[in-house]
């Protein structure tokens, strides 16, 4: 694992999204895994200028979202979909058909999740996987469990999780109890990992995921595992690493 530390969260959205134009540069035709929440807000703000600078170009790209709430319309203004369109995929030049994200609306989500995982499959290795990391260690929505599941499944949302997530909501009622989630096992696949964390609430479970054992009671340490994984912290969520 490469884990760099920032001063500044400027410095850290500057060298994220740098990572991802660079990429896009080399290989105009990546596929990129992209992940929602706070956390990516700043680099995709970052990859919005590069795109209008014309410094970057996502036009042959694809996208693949990591997960999206069950039982929210796509235009609900917390959806997944929604978030992703307002925070990125609407202001760069990417084409909109090559834009996929699960559908939590599916009538049949067990289809549904067979149909995303299908999906991944036929496209090939994502070549980049953007992850942001839960307070409890999750990665997309897997949750810390006895067990995990390898693919695109369907996920019972802890209330940890359902409460950090309430501030994009009106009422903490409002946050759905389930998402559909790319696996564990979906997101090792990726040929590359970036991992982005911001803030002293998350410094125990960084140390954890980066420096403890790998356990699927804190999924994002499966990270370890894997060959290629980048870590992006800022100085508070790296404080307590040794
Ligand atoms: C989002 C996702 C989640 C978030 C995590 C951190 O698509 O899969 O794993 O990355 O919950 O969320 P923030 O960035 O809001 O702290």
């Amino acid at each position: 694992m490469n884990i760099i530390k920032f001063e500044t969260q400027e410095a850290l959205n500057e060298a994220g999204s740098g990572i991802i134009v660079s990429l896009l540069q080399t290989n105009p035709r990546a596929k990129l895994g992209l992940a929602t929440g706070g956390t990516p807000v700043g680099i995709y703000k970052k990859l919005v200028s590069a795109c209008k600078q014309g410094t970057v170009s996502f036009g042959k790209a694809s996208s693949f979202n990591l997960d999206e709430y069950v039982g929210l319309d796509r235009n609900h203004a917390a959806s997944y979909y929604a978030f992703m369109q307002e925070q990125l995929l609407a202001h760069v030049d990417i084409a909109p058909e090559r834009c996929h994200i699960p559908n939590g609306m599916a009538a049949d989500l067990e289809a549904e999740c067979l149909r995303y995982e299908t999906l991944l499959e036929q496209v090939g290795q994502i070549d980049l996987q953007l992850l942001g990391l839960g307070h409890n260690g999750h990665i997309g929505f897997n949750e810390p469990d006895g067990a995990l599941i390898r693919g695109t499944h369907v996920v019972e949302l802890r209330e940890q999780t359902r409460a950090a997530n309430a501030r994009f909501f009106d009422t903490p009622e409002q946050v759905p109890t389930k998402a559909i989630t790319m696996g564990v096992g979906t997101i090792l696949k990726a040929k590359m990992i970036l991992l982005v964390v911001h803030g002293k609430d998350k410094a125990e479970i960084v140390k954890q995921a980066l420096q403890g054992p790998i356990t699927t009671e804190c999924p994002a340490s499966l990270l370890q595992t894997h060959p290629n994984v980048a870590v992006l912290l800022d100085a508070e969520a790296g404080s307590l690493l040794s």
